[in-house]
């Protein structure tokens, strides 16, 4: 028996089967309701609000996560609330909101020298005396001025070649990749291509002229993935119980969109260069990542691969590549190589560290050219996940927190009234809290005006129900302290893992590069005072923006950086943490705020 679930404020109406529960219908319809668990009632965040209708009735772990007020005003959690009848449903605020992007990058000034090659030809018509094919007489022209060799053509191509070379009245240009000959147009057709950061929360896409250089459009998108879990651990899940296709077919999907909206005139697109971690590289091939989930995260490919467009479902000329940079271990992808490629980690003479903060951080050591690499689970925490109030950085979102002599003050995104804390919001809290004196070296919240005792313990009061855009105080829990130091912990203990292994005190740090839309907005100095990065000087960090955007961009229009990418691959020792004897020691340390 199915029912009308009808999802405000959205206006989407979709059909749910009597008994499903409400996060499998909205999964089925493509509604995101910000699930980090993955549907197994664990992270809280799936909360809908029933306007009408009939659902199972409310259970004991449901009570967990929501506030007596929240139960009052009929909200459920979507992953246990089952369809008993017809519904209207409100999807919260917080769900709604979009997470900011981060698009741009610093970009190293490199030499332009695409893979594609063009040579413009004028070709002689055949005659009686002299009857050969167009095909062949391209190879010859090019052989003998061009000394290019043993050339190959693509079906497609050669299908339309006699109709193209006549349209344009045997004057062409063109394009060799490699040793094959991908495409033949009018030497003043533009040659373009994209590179693609291929991100587990949002997929950033640049339209580049593979001659100029020039980026000439640049769009963010959410990843629609999401919709199946937000974090690496709930899509491997996803996959492992339904298979690959649905994701993949969700991201091919938003690339074609992408493109599509980028310009009308596909044919142009001659190469896209993809980066991304090692599952949503998978996920895009169709490859599986069930082992990628489970010690010891084995991939099933690192190489570089060069692969036809029209092989993995995207719409340009059938004729056009797909470059993917190279993965270095199950949870160190090709978005990390492409960061050290922007960076030019690789070439600095100096003790650098590379770092990439997000569910996964990835931290990179550079000393005097060896580069060693490692994956530190910091959890979603930064995301908002496992805060009470805690969100994406999007609109409504507090991203910055000051408190002096127990006044507060906040910036607040799209400034409308708070509905909830992102990250670097959460980071400037507790280190602020750290130097009030408000928590203890250990984390603890102490007696002070700002705070309140609950029967879950104290909590730290941000904002006052009447100033939010909620119906509720914005506080700052004991657990959600508790989740910031496990977070910033792990990254610091990645980072002083390497560091001991090369032998070298946090006072030999010469710079640190932070790269990614998290890093990017965080207030540097809290990082530096929570203890979650080392304590150098603050002009010695330097924020760079999508990193790997612009490592793909890198790969897209210099052969000499692609083969870069492959040596920086092969180079890099990776390191895995959770194994490493000094593991427990340093994130017990790490987990003290200074
Ligand atoms: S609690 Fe429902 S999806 Fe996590």
């Amino acid at each position: 028996m199915t029912y009308n679930i009808y999802f405000e404020p959205i206006g989407h109406l979709v059909s749910g089967i009597k008994g499903d529960t409400i996060y499998t219908t909205s999964i089925r319809s493509g509604i995101s309701l910000g699930s980090i668990c993955g549907g197994k009632s664990s992270c809280g965040r799936c909360k809908v609000r029933i306007l009408s209708g009939r659902c199972s009735p409310i259970t004991k772990n449901e009570k967990m996560h929501l506030s007596e007020e929240e139960i009052r005003d009929g909200y459920r959690l979507a992953c246990i609330a089952r369809i008993l009848s017809d519904l209207k449903i409100m999807l919260p605020q917080i769900t709604l909101a979009q997470p900011r992007l981060q698009l741009k990058g610093i970009e190293p000034k490199i030499e332009i020298d695409p893979v594609i090659s063009l040579y413009n030809l004028k070709l002689s018509e055949p005659s009686l005396e002299n009857p050969l094919p167009n095909w062949e007489n391209i190879v010859k022209t090019l052989d003998k001025h061009h000394n290019l060799r043993n050339l190959k053509i693509d079906i497609h191509l050669l299908r339309d070649l006699n109709s193209i070379i006549q349209n344009l009245k045997r004057e062409v240009s063109v394009s060799v990749r490699g040793n094959e000959i991908i495409g033949i147009c009018n030497k003043r057709e533009k040659h373009l291509g994209i590179a693609i950061d291929l991100g587990t929360t949002k997929i950033a896409a640049y339209l580049v002229d593979l001659f100029t250089g020039e980026t000439l459009k640049v769009r963010g998108i959410v990843n629609p993935q999401i919709v199946y879990g937000e974090d690496i651990m709930t899509r491997i899940s996803y996959a492992m119980k339904n298979g690959v296709k649905d994701l993949r077919l969700a991201v091919c999907k938003n690339i074609n969109d992408l493109i599509r909206d980028f310009l009308k005139n596909l044919k142009n697109i001659d190469e896209i260069v993809i980066v991304g971690n090692t599952v949503m590289h998978h996920l895009l091939l169709g490859l599986p990542v069930e082992q990628l989930g489970k010690a010891p995260y084995v991939p099933v490919i690192r190489q570089a691969m060069d692969i036809k467009a029209r092989d993995l479902g995207l719409n340009m000329t059938p004729l056009a590549y797909i470059h993917l940079l190279p993965n270095i271990a199950g949870f160190i992808g090709s978005d990390h190589v492409a960061m050290l490629l922007a960076t030019e980690i690789n070439k600095s003479k100096k003790n650098t560290i590379g770092i990439d903060i997000g569910t996964n951080t990835e931290v990179a050591l550079s000393v005097k050219g060896e580069i060693s690499s490692l994956s530190c689970a910091s959890g979603p925490a930064f995301e908002g996940a496992r805060i009470k109030h805690g969100m994406r950085a999007a609109k409504g979102a507090i991203e910055k927190v000051n408190i002096k002599n127990s006044a507060v003050s906040y910036k607040v995104i799209g400034d409308i009234a708070p509905i909830g804390i992102c990250g670097s919001g959460i980071l400037d809290i507790i280190s602020q809290l750290r130097q009030e004196k408000i928590i203890d070296h250990r984390g603890r919240l102490q007696n002070h005006d700002l705070t309140r005792k609950t029967d879950n313990g104290q909590e730290f009061v941000l904002v006052l129900k009447n100033n939010s855009g909620i119906t509720q105080d914005i506080v700052i829990t004991q657990n959600d302290i508790g989740e910031i130091q496990l977070a910033k912990a792990a990254i610091r203990t990645g980072i002083n893992i390497l560091l001991n292994d090369f032998g070298i005190t946090e006072e030999q740090i010469d710079q640190i590069i932070v790269a990614g839309a998290f890093g990017t907005f965080i207030n540097i100095e809290s990082a530096v005072r929570i203890g979650m990065l080392p304590s150098i000087p603050l002009n010695h960090i330097t924020q760079v923006g999508n990193a790997a955007g612009i490592g793909a961009k890198l790969a897209l229009i210099s052969k000499q950086h692609r083969s870069l990418a492959n040596k920086i691959a092969n180079k890099v020792k990776y390191n895995e943490l959770t194994i490493h004897p000094k593991f427990s020691h340093e994130f017990s340390h790490s987990l003290q705020i200074p």
